[in-house]
């Protein structure tokens, strides 16, 4: 995680966009095993690879050319020019947040899934590659420890599950020096997902969401942070506290309405950061300026209500 957040850090410090450290930052990730994004992705009941990915982009239109085609988003009150795109269920891309990068910056979509978004792919010069090359050797003996658990009685199952998800999806949230924002995640999904379930990670407003006022990325159970549109609550949130404060309320809420696990990330446009979780374990690593590369390993919240 570190090797990857430098990574991103040293495109920024050099000038580089606020997009290109967050795609840089999760190609790298999607390339270890140890995570559940790219190579390492959990797999499906089935036993096969699904993954999603998105990313998203906030562009001051003083920089950058206005694009008011429609799939961008003019934010009037800020002047941010917004972009995004996304894929869903696929198997053979080695990383899938560039392919959702091609979705958002050469088609007319946002969300392309499944063999589509494959040929698309091709169609970019992105190369194809057997799904089974996007199985690591830690996730296929993760899936048979499942399908083993699934054989033991109810009560050590429940027993099992309250030891907390398996999660491992990975996001990055970025502000460069012009004042770009950008946001992008990418996943295998949950634990045990049936054959074409698509997650948070593929919803732009849910998984992933960058404006004017800032940026988020999330982690946890999908169908949860899909039904709180998570992301965009929080950033949209940024109007009126902190991202610390706000990280606390959106999963607050977000355990209020569903009681699952999620974590979320968040900057606002004055690049402070802020991120919370209600999950078994979950790890960041940040860097600014000021404070250099840092990482941490954050402790669990409790339900926290806005006032
Ligand atoms: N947050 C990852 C997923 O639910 O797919």
């Amino acid at each position: 995680m570190l090797t990857a957040t430098r990574l991103g850090a040293k495109i920024l410090q050099s000038g580089g966009s606020a997009l290109d450290a967050v795609i840089a930052t999760i190609s790298t990730l999607e390339d270890h095993p140890l995570f559940n994004a790219g190579y390492g992705s959990l797999l499906n009941s089935e036993g096969n690879v699904e993954m999603d990915a998105s990313v998203m982009s906030a562009e001051p239109v003083s920089d950058a050319m206005p694009k008011r085609g429609r799939k961008s988003q003019q934010v009037a009150e800020d002047d941010y020019n917004v972009t995004a795109g996304a894929v869903a269920v696929i198997s053979r891309v080695q990383h899938p947040v560039v392919l959702a990068r091609a979705v958002m910056e050469r088609s007319p979509h946002i969300l392309m899934a499944g063999v589509g978004a494959e040929r698309f792919a091709r169609s970019c010069g992105i190369q194809l590659v057997k799904p089974a090359a996007m199985i690591s050797a830690r996730a296929r003996e993760r899936w048979r420890a499942r399908q083993q658990q699934q054989a033991e009685s109810a009560a050590e199952a429940a027993a099992r599950a309250s030891m907390g998800m398996e999660h491992g999806t990975v996001g990055a949230i970025a502000i460069d020096a012009r004042g770009g924002i950008a946001a992008a995640t990418s996943t295998g999904g949950v634990p045990g997902k049936l054959f074409g379930r698509v997650g948070d990670s593929a919803i732009i407003g849910a998984g992933t969401f960058a404006h004017g006022l800032g940026a988020a990325s999330a982690t946890g159970q999908g169908e949860a942070i899909i039904l709180t549109s998570l992301c965009r609550e929080a950033v949209l949130a940024l109007a009126e506290g902190s991202p610390d404060a706000i990280a606390r309320e959106a999963i607050g809420e977000m355990i209020d309405a569903t009681g699952a696990e999620a974590g979320v990330i968040i900057l606002d446009r004055r690049g402070r950061i802020g991120y919370a979780h209600n999950a078994a374990s979950m790890q960041v690593a940040r860097f600014d300026p000021a404070g250099g590369l840092r990482h941490l390993w954050l402790p669990p919240i409790g339900a926290v209500r806005r006032q």
